[in-house]
């Protein structure tokens, strides 16, 4: 069936979704790969067209894909989708562009993240809502992080990083609309995230808490662990 976005919403989700997906291994580009029979994107996209507040859905697809993943997810949402770039940041600025003045808060959102409960989109947007010009979901890192000094052979630990300050970040990121577009005009550098470009503006960026379910499908184990969260959800 499908969703009816909500045509008084504040929001707006960009979905890049133009990667190959490289560490997934040869195969169709990584947001057109099979979980439980459907694609990565199929799966993001309807969880995030069943958050309420969200007006308007834009995907960054692979170039030579767009046709087919208009057709792809029509049945399943109001989506509009643009071809993507070279890196990540140029398939949001791509997909940034054809967002309207008027909406408000735009969230980042890879279509990597399939598994992402709605309950995620709309807490980000309620944080950019009550204030925060940009917000990122976040959660605890579990592992004893290191910094060594690089080298071929055998690196040398050069001390152990406190991590209860370190978080581990996911999407969607979230912001006041006039700052992602005003991070996009300003920087020219590479970034994985939509927040580093924020940041380096001097805009405060805040952390909400962020959800196990919003794991980045990258690796092939990545793929087992979505299959699994599917089978007890
Ligand atoms: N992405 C994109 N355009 C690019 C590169 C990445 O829209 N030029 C998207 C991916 O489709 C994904 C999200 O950004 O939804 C996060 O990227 P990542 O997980 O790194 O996906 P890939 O780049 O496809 O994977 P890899 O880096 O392993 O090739
Ligand atoms: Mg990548």
């Amino acid at each position: 069936m499908t969703a009816q976005l909500n045509a008084r919403g504040d929001v707006a989700v960009l979905v890049p979704a133009a990667g190959s997906g490289v560490r997934l291994g040869p195969g169709a580009p990584k947001a057109l790969r099979l979980l439980a029979g459907e694609p990565l994107l199929v799966h993001a996209i309807r969880r995030v067209a069943a958050a309420p507040s969200v007006r308007m859905i834009v995907v960054a697809a692979p170039a030579a894909e767009v046709e087919a993943v208009r057709e792809l997810l029509a049945p399943i949402a109001a989506v509009t989708v643009v071809a993507g770039g070279k890196e990540r940041q140029d398939s949001v600025a791509a997909a940034l562009a054809v967002v309207p003045a008027e909406v408000g808060i735009v969230l980042v959102h890879d279509a990597a993240r399939a598994l992402t409960p709605p309950a995620l989109v709309e807490s980000v947007a309620a944080a950019v809502r009550s204030g925060h010009p940009a917000v990122i979901p976040a959660l605890p890192v579990v592992d004893t992080i290191k910094e060594v000094a690089p080298a071929a052979a055998a690196e040398t630990v050069l001390g152990t990083v406190d991590r209860s300050v370190l978080r581990s970040v996911q999407t969607p990121q979230g912001f006041r609309h006039e700052v992602l577009a005003a991070a996009h005009r300003a920087i020219v550098d590479a970034h994985t995230d939509d927040a580093g470009m924020v940041e380096r503006s001097g805009t405060p960026v805040v952390c909400v808490p962020g959800s196990e379910s919003a794991l980045k499908i990258t690796r092939p184990l990545d793929l087992v662990i979505a299959e699994a969260l599917l089978a007890v959800a």
